[in-house]
């Protein structure tokens, strides 16, 4: 699923960029080689942040 249509990013690869430590929307962008845009997907990308950091925290 398309969560950032700018940049053609997928749920999966936000994911993937979470887990590799992504801690912010900025770095999620930067570890896929892109940057923000019109910025409507930030939202979404810093709550899998959160989540993802919670996952991380156990
Ligand atoms: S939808 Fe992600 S920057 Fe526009």
């Amino acid at each position: 699923m398309y969560i950032c249509n700018c940049n053609a990013l997928t749920d999966k690869q936000i994911s993937a960029a979470v887990a590799g430590g992504a801690d912010r929307p900025r770095e999620v962008y930067a570890a896929c080689g892109c940057k923000a845009q019109c910025g409507c997907c930030t939202g979404t990308i810093l709550a899998m942040v959160r989540e993802g950091g919670a996952a991380r925290a156990g």
